[in-house]
C-alpha cells in the first residue's frame, strides 16, 4: 500500500517556525497541539474522520492520534511528532498508516516517535520549560495528560527540574495567524469554492417541481466528492418553500413544488478548507411576483456588502451595509412601516433578518479569529477571507400579505480581501435572475 502523494511541507514547516518566533519572544516555552480523537458512532462504528484544524495547520498529517511537541527556545527550535506505529495488521484492516519514521520525514519533523512514548517522553520535554502553550479544556483527555505530565516533572523537582511556571492558550497565537491566509491557503480556498460553485449550478439544473429536497442535496454530495473534496464542511442546508425560514434547516426530506423557492447553503471541504454558498432560485426556473422582488432586493444588498468588502473598511461595514439597503427595501415592499433610521434603530428589521452577515471562514467554515480589538471591530485587511450572505425570511403572519408567505433568500459568497478590492471566490456560481434562470433551463453560456 501506497502513502498518499502530492505533500509539500514547506507551508506546514513555515506555520511552525512562526509560532516558534512567538514563543520565543514571549520568552521561550514548548507547545503541545494534539490532533483530534476519533469519535464511536455505533458499536465500533466511527464517525468520519476529521483531524483537527490546529494540529493541521502546523503539520499537514491527517492520521488520528498523533500530536506536535514544538520547543522553541532561545537555543533552539524542534518539532516532535509523536503518530501511530506501523502495524501490519491493523494497515490490513484498516489501511496504510505513515508510522514515526516515514511521518517525521513526510511533515520534516526533527524528530519523530510511536505514540505509546508519549507518556515517558512527556516530562522531560515539559521539565525546565518556561511556559507550556496548550488549548486548556479543549479535550479532557488530554488535560489529564498533560497534567498528569506536569505533576510528574514537579515531584522530580528535587532533582532540580522545572515545571513551567505558565500555561497559555496557543489558540490565541494560531487563531491569529489562521485569520491571514497565505498563498498555499488560498489556492486550496479558491479551488474549494470552485468545486462548491459547480455543485450549486448543477444543483440548479437537476432542480424541478416533484423532486425532493435529499434529490438536490445528493446532486451537491456528487459534485463535492467526484472533484476530489473529502466531505461536506457543514450539513447542507436544502431548503424549500417555508423550509427555507428555517434558518439552519437540515431534514431535507420534503419535495420541492412549483411556485416555491428553494434555498441551499451547501460548501464542500477540500484538503481542510471551506467553502460557503447560499443560493436561492425557483423550483420552476423563473423568477416572479414576490419572490421575484424580495430576491432583487436581497440581491442588491449582498452586492453592496461585498462592494465594501475594502482595505479602510472594518468587519461590521459590509453588515450595515446591506442592513440599510434591506431595512429600504422592507419599507419600500410594506413590510415594515416608519422611517429608515427608526426601523434600523429599534431592529425591527430583525423580524426579517436575523442574523449578520459575515462571518471568517477557513479551515473551519465558522473560521477561528477576533473580530473585535480593544471593542473595535477589526479592520479588513489582505488575506482575510469573510463570507457575504445578506437574507430575507419572512413568515406567514396576519400583517403581512399572503403573496410574502414562506419567501426565504439566502445568497452568499466568500470575499478575499486584496489590496485591489474584494476577490469573490465563489463568483461561478450564478446569483444574478437572468444567470439564474439561464443555468436552471440548460442555456447558460
Ligand atoms: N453555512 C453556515 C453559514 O452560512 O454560516
Ligand atoms: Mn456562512
Ligand atoms: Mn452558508
Amino acid at each position: 500500500m501506497n502513502a498518499p502523494m502530492n505533500f509539500n511541507p514547506a507551508p506546514f514547516a513555515a506555520r511552525r517556525a512562526r509560532l516558534a518566533e512567538q514563543i520565543r519572544a514571549a520568552g521561550g516555552g514548548v507547545a503541545i497541539i494534539p490532533t483530534s480523537p476519533e469519535r464511536p458512532r455505533n458499536r465500533d462504528s466511527d464517525y468520519p474522520y476529521r483531524h483537527d484544524s490546529y494540529f493541521h495547520y502546523l503539520t499537514g498529517f491527517t492520521e488520528p492520534d498523533a500530536v506536535l511537541v514544538l520547543c522553541a527556545s532561545e537555543a533552539e527550535t524542534k518539532s516532535i511528532l509523536f503518530c501511530r506505529a506501523k502495524h501490519e495488521e491493523r494497515e490490513i484492516w484498516d489501511g496504510f498508516r505513515f508510522g514515526p519514521v516515514a511521518a517525521g520525514e513526510r511533515i520534516g519533523a526533527d524528530e519523530a516517535w510511536p505514540n505509546e512514548e508519549l507518556a515517558e517522553r512527556l516530562p522531560s520535554l515539559l521539565g525546565d520549560q518556561p511556559a507550556l502553550w496548550y488549548a486548556l479544556g479543549h479535550d479532557t483527555a488530554w488535560d489529564a495528560r498533560i497534567m498528569e505530565a506536569l505533576n510528574t516533572v514537579r515531584a522530580n523537582a528535587r532533582s532540580g527540574v522545572s515545571a513551567p511556571a505558565e500555561i497559555r492558550d496557543v489558540r490565541v497565537a494560531l487563531d491569529e495567524m489562521r485569520l491571514f491566509k497565505d498563498s498555499t491557503e488560498i489556492a486550496t480556498m479558491r479551488r474549494a469554492a470552485e468545486i462548491t460553485a459547480a455543485a450549486h449550478r448543477r444543483a440548479m439544473q437537476a432542480t424541478r417541481p416533484g423532486r425532493f429536497e435529499y434529490e438536490i442535496e445528493a446532486e451537491l454530495l456528487h459534485e463535492f466528492r467526484r472533484n476530489g473534496s473529502q466531505y461536506p464542511a457543514y450539513t447542507s442546508i436544502v431548503a424549500g418553500g417555508a423550509n427555507a425560514c428555517v434558518l439552519h434547516y437540515i431534514s431535507n426530506d420534503q419535495p420541492l413544488r412549483a411556485g416555491e423557492l428553494l434555498l441551499i447553503d451547501a460548501g464542500c471541504e477540500l484538503d481542510s478548507y471551506a467553502a460557503d454558498i447560499s443560493r436561492t432560485f425557483p423550483v420552476n426556473g423563473r423568477f416572479e411576483g414576490a419572490a421575484r422582488d424580495v430576491y432583487a432586493l436581497v440581491l442588491s444588498a449582498q452586492k453592496a456588502a461585498i462592494a465594501a468588502c475594502r482595505i479602510g473598511n472594518n468587519f461590521n461595514t459590509p453588515h450595515d451595509t446591506a442592513v440599510q439597503i434591506l431595512a429600504q427595501g422592507m419599507l419600500d415592499l410594506k413590510l415594515l412601516s416608519g422611517s429608515l433610521d427608526e426601523v434600523i434603530e429599534s431592529n425591527a428589521f430583525r423580524r426579517f433578518y436575523m442574523h449578520r452577515t459575515s462571518h471568517w471562514l477557513g479551515m473551519d467554515v465558522h473560521d477561528c479569529g477576533e473580530y473585535k480589538r480593544a471593542g473595535q471591530w477589526r479592520n479588513l485587511e489582505p488575506g482575510m477571507v469573510l463570507t457575504i450572505e445578506p437574507g430575507c425570511y419572512i413568515r406567514p403572519a396576519e400583517d403581512i400579505p399572503e403573496a410574502f408567505w414562506n419567501i426565504g433568500i439566502r445568497i452568499e459568497d466568500d470575499v478575499l480581501i486584496t489590496a485591489n478590492g474584494p476577490d469573490v471566490l465563489t463568483s461561478a456560481a450564478p446569483k444574478c435572475i437572468k444567470d439564474i434562470e439561464a443555468c436552471m433551463a440548460g442555456t447558460a453560456g
